[in-house]
């Protein structure tokens, strides 16, 4: 039997059992969910057993375990390391759900669940991948597996896990499905991942909530003062004012931003896909470039005050936001979350007292085109797609392909299958099942071309 032959065959199997992982909340941000997020990790080590690897365990860290597994084949041949993450994001709010997050359901050809795509289903296309080669004895590289349950809180574990392991992960490339393409239509490899500052502010007018009649008028609002400081962090040409914010954004020359506008984008697709009359970013770039290659500054959120129901008539005596920064080439996270905190506190009014609290950052990354390991990818797209796939800069961030590139020398493929529009981070987040099976192949056939290309 041929790979493609035994994840025809195996198709039914394959979606049952990635319906099971799903069943897991494996929530790393909640402390609740403390104990699924283990079973999502034992699950994927007995996967890795049952898949074929010679080796599978859990590893320790601070947090939550790392899966590790492999199966060398043989020593002289390439070694490939799959990257990947068990854990997925908060499912709230729950009530914007057709259908309860962790109890899949197939609908319309898509699994809607949440890590449906976002990275339960890209990971464990992998392992099937790789069960289909070893079981039918078509493994031409070596495989290694490092599936973590952190990637959506920071990566921090991970980070120190791979600086003390750099033998055990000695490996000629990293493969990671865990972006999106284009379209089926139009399939890609995502090249560029944006780097991101991610922190809290906090805003302390006076000393308790007040009486917003009594006092009213007469004592700074923090929630107030917390909107006009943020409105003034962006400016109408959409430029981030922070000081020395865009110091040193690496600018892309005509040639290079003509080739990243040459991939296919439909305005009026985006905007009724999002039913939204219109579009705003920074001038001078078009939507592709502004989520591409150019930085930004969101608030994620913001609260204080009285928020239940009906009225209650108080002046806060706090307000807060998170603030996220996507960050480009050559920007630094460290340096950027220094600059916007002294940036913001200068900002402040007297009346105001303003805290800044880091969470977590990573560093932009940009993947090469001419590596071997791309072009092997490209052509397994070429083979079963029968297009070849366009490089593209995506908007999210891995933050620990930047530190594999640094740690361990390894440039990273981006191969993922997802589409934007599968609502990851969202509710309803789905996979569809074209995607997940074509994805199955396309890995294989990635395994064998790096193979060939190494010889
Ligand atoms: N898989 C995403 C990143 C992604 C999504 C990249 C789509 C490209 C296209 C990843 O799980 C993620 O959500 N990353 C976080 C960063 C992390 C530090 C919390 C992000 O981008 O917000
Ligand atoms: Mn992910
Ligand atoms: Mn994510």
């Amino acid at each position: 039997m041929t790979s493609k032959e035994f994840i025809d065959t195996n198709k039914d199997n394959f979606i049952n059992e990635l319906l099971d992982l799903l069943r897991i909340p494996s929530v790393s941000a909640d402390s609740k969910f403390k104990d699924d997020v283990r079973r999502a990790a034992d699950f994927i080590k007995s996967s890795l057993e049952t898949a074929g690897a010679d080796k599978a365990e859990i590893c320790e860290t601070a947090g939550h375990p790392i899966v590790y597994g492999e199966k060398i084949v043989d020593p002289s041949l390439p070694t490939v390391l799959v990257y990947g993450h068990y854990d997925v994001q908060p499912a709230d709010p729950y009530e914007l759900w057709d259908s309860p997050p962790f109890e899949p359901v197939l609908k319309d050809e898509k699994i809607y669940a949440r890590g449906a795509c976002d990275d339960k289903g890209q990971m464990y296309m992998h392992i099937k991948a790789f069960e289909a080669m070893s079981k039918t004895n078509s493994l031409a590289c070596n495989v290694k597996f490092m599936i973590e349950g952190e990637e959506e809180v920071g990566s921090d574990n991970l980070g120190i896990f791979v600086k003390e392991n750099k033998e055990k992960l000695s490996a000629d490339v990293i493969l990671i499905s865990d972006t999106s393409i284009i379209s089926n239509e139009a399939p890609s490899i995502t090249v560029g991942l944006r780097g991101l500052s991610y922190l809290q502010v906090e805003a302390t007018g006076p000393n308790r909530d007040l009486h917003s009649g009594v006092y009213g008028g007469a004592v700074a609002n923090p929630i107030n003062e917390l909107c006009k400081m943020i409105a003034s962090l962006v400016d109408d040409n959409g430029k981030i004012t922070v000081p020395g914010f865009y110091d040193k954004v690496a600018e892309l020359t005509e040639a290079e931003r003509k080739a990243l506008n040459e991939a296919p984008f439909d305005f009026e697709d985006y905007k009724s896909d999002l039913d939204i009359e219109d579009i705003k970013g920074e001038s001078g770039y078009t939507t592709l470039e502004r989520v591409g290659i150019r930085p930004t500054l969101d608030v994620n959120g913001i609260w204080g005050g009285y928020t239940g129901e009906g009225a209650k008539t108080v002046l806060p005596s706090k307000a807060y936001a998170k603030i996220s920064m996507r960050l480009v080439p050559s920007q630094v996270s460290e340096e950027i979350t220094n600059l916007f905190t002294s940036h913001f506190k200068s900002v402040a009014p007297k009346s105001i007292k303003v805290k800044v609290t880091p969470h977590h950052g990573g560093e932009p990354a940009v993947t090469p085109t001419d590596s071997k390991a791309y072009q092997a990818a490209s052509k397994a797209f070429e083979e079963a797609w029968g297009k070849t796939p366009i490089p593209t800069r995506d908007g999210g961030s891995i933050p620990i392909v930047s530190l594999f590139k640094d740690e361990l020398g390894l440039d990273t493929v981006l191969m993922g299958f997802g589409l934007d529009s599968d609502a990851i981070h969202s509710p309803n987040e789905h996979y569809g099942l074209f995607n997940y099976m074509k994805g199955i192949e396309t890995i294989t056939l990635f395994h064998k071309h790096f193979a060939e290309s190494t010889e």
